[in-house]
């Protein structure tokens, strides 16, 4: 370990404060190149896990290329102007989104978008409380952590936000269903909750659970998508880390045959340099009856992005698909 980290430790340890909740091993580093991270000693490491940032590795040359030219002509762009950089990607992230995602607003942090999610989802339904699953995380704002299940990120922190009901975690669903079709059993559970409930909001959880990584059935999220149009919730999909072909598909949910109302999309966005999120939803059924999009947006990142047509969506997403493979087996 470096004598940086090691120092570190020494004194956190003399002051009797864990470094950090897990028994941990710091390093200082001094280069990211690839799929290599060099620390002050020169030691090279094998970076495996990245944050889920890099898809493309640590500093791909066309990225940085990208980024230091925006640095020297636009180094910010106040939130009520548009640029074509913005413009530029809110049309190609409505172009190969999914179903009628076809309007996008950007934010600085996958929590900060998360909680421009759940914003737009009381907006547009008139409804505040959440279902989402315990042992989920969905970022470490307190909003984020009032729809997220980990208890690490609870504790302590006292009352979590109001209406933020709790499911059992996909992976558990055997534990809490049964053996015999626990995924069916678990979508009737849901079902049940949105109907005794009767004025969910939102629906909001990771598709698959990226730490986890275990995927329910094909039919699981299909079903669970009608029971939400049927008593008038949203389906949230948390796609942070799982976005941008992590899964051989461009987005997860597309392996699983449904289209979220508002899909929430970060990390590898920034393409591992920028801190970059974004949600993607249906102008039509979602922005059109959220009359608020003032206090659904962040202030310093501008928000809300130009539109791509839905037939130039739907013509683009056959061109790009043409010729490449499209969806590939459950991953
Ligand atoms: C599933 C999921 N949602 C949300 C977040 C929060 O993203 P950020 O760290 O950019 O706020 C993360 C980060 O790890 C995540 O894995």
């Amino acid at each position: 370990m470096a004598r940086f980290a090691q120092r570190l430790c020494a004194r956190r340890a003399r002051q009797g404060r864990a470094l950090f909740p897990a028994p941990v091993v710091v390093d200082a580093l001094s280069r990211a190149e690839g799929a290599v991270l060099t620390d002050v000693d020169g030691r090279r490491i094998f970076d495996f896990h990245g944050n889920s940032v890099h898809q493309l590795g640590h500093g791909h040359p066309k990225v940085v290329d990208a980024i230091r030219r925006g640095m020297e002509t636009l180094p910010f762009s106040p939130c009520r102007f548009a640029n074509a950089t913005l413009a530029a990607l809110a049309r190609r992230l409505v172009e190969t989104a999914p179903g009628d995602l076809d309007k996008v607003l950007f934010a600085p942090s996958g929590a900060a978008a998360i909680s421009m999610a759940l914003k737009l989802a009381r907006c547009a339904t008139r409804r505040h409380k959440t279902l989402s699953l315990w042992d989920s995380f969905h970022g470490a704002n307190l909003d984020a952590i009032g729809v997220g299940g980990e208890a690490l990120f609870r504790r302590d922190l006292g009352p979590m936000i109001p209406g933020a009901e709790h499911l059992p975690p996909l992976n558990l669903a055997r534990r809490f269903f049964g053996d015999d079709k626990p995924f069916e059993r678990f979508a009737d559970y849901i079902d049940y909750v949105l109907e005794v409930q009767g004025d969910v909001s939102a629906l909001i959880a990771e598709p698959l659970r990226w730490t986890t990584v275990e995927a329910p059935p094909p039919e699981f999220w299909p079903r669970v998508k009608d029971s939400c149009k049927r008593h008038g919730a949203l389906l949230i999909f948390d796609e942070i880390p799982s976005c941008l072909a992590r899964t051989g598909a461009l987005y997860a949910c597309e392996q699983f045959g449904a289209t979220p109302d508002i899909l929430v999309i970060g990390k590898g966005l920034g393409g591992g340099i920028m801190p970059l999120a974004a949600i993607p939803a249906p102008a039509g059924s979602i922005a059109r009856q959220t009359r608020r999009s003032d206090i659904i947006r962040t202030r310093t990142v501008r928000s809300l992005a130009p539109l791509g047509s839905r037939r130039s969506k739907s013509s683009k997403r056959k061109s790009d698909r043409s010729g490449e493979g499209t969806r590939t087996s459950r991953p």
